[in-house]
């Protein structure tokens, strides 16, 4: 059985101090209301935050992640840190090939290789982010483009690497726009994404691969959301660093999780 992965992208928001200040009461209201066993709530702090943040939340249920990370060990890469650094600094996971940086940073699908690959020599578990833009949509090229991403995403790894990733079907048309893909539109192509796994490897990788759904995900349409049988958890831009509004949307994935466990 799948659990419920919620994570929250904080993106370029939040200094040291009111990253200090979001994280203790996201702690404190997952103290008061602990998640799911089944759930798992991760927060993404920009960089300057992430050593702080691990101590943080040492005793705290939440777990640690980065937004981004470069291909390489070490070496001339100004400005770029490593897997081996997100380690040290407390990060289990992170979020790679956001359509913000395929965007505005022109990483390609060999680029998010690259990256989820460096990752998990590393022990982080990469959260890899596909989607259509509106264009791409309207055009009826939506599966075109995510077989693409997805068949780049995955290329040369083995079973064993495709087996620790995870996958955030994020429709950029829906990122930070609170135009939100219904509840139907995810789960079809979700259950897409989820065929295409069985394809590239087999169907107990393919049922055992965690597919969160990323675009205005907000407290209002959460639970519908998640509770769709291949929606297996959310990735938060906007709402993720409002502490009211992240914790309602993990009280809606325990609820998911409830849901899906007695179905
Ligand atoms: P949003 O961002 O929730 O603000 O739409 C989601 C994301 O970019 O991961």
């Amino acid at each position: 059985m799948r659990g419920i992965v919620v994570a929250g992208n904080w993106k370029m928001n939040r200094d040291v101090r009111a990253a200090a200040e979001l994280l203790r009461d996201i702690a404190s209201g997952l103290a008061a209301e602990a998640p799911h066993s089944s759930v798992t709530a991760v927060v993404c702090p920009p960089f300057p935050s992430l050593a702080l943040a691990s101590e943080l939340l040492i005793g705290s249920p939440l777990r640690l992640g980065a937004q981004n990370l470069h291909f390489e060990n070490d070496g001339a890469f100004t400005g770029e840190v490593s897997a081996s650094m997100l380690r040290a600094a407390g990060c289990d996971f992170v979020i790679v090939g956001h359509s913000e940086r395929r965007q505005f940073f022109h990483e390609d699908d060999a680029i998010v290789n690259r990256k989820a690959r460096k990752a998990l020599e590393h022990g982080l578990t990469p959260i890899i982010c596909v989607g259509e833009t509106l264009e791409q949509r309207e055009a009826g090229s939506t599966e075109a483009v995510v077989r693409t991403q997805i068949h780049g995403a995955f290329e040369g790894f083995s079973r064993e690497q495709a087996a620790a990733v995870m996958i955030a079907y994020e429709p950029v048309w829906a990122i930070g726009t609170g135009r939100t893909a219904t509840p139907a539109q995810a789960q079809e192509v979700h259950a897409f994404i989820r065929a295409l796994t069985s394809e590239l490897y087999d169907s107990d990788l393919a049922a055992a691969m965690i597919i969160q759904y990323g675009g205005s995900m907000k407290p209002d349409n959460a639970f519908e959301l998640l509770s769709q049988a291949d929606v297996d958890g959310g990735l938060i831009g906007g709402a993720s660093i409002i502490a009211g509004q992240f914790l309602s949307i993990l009280a809606s994935a325990n609820r998911a999780a409830l849901a899906k466990h007695q179905a």
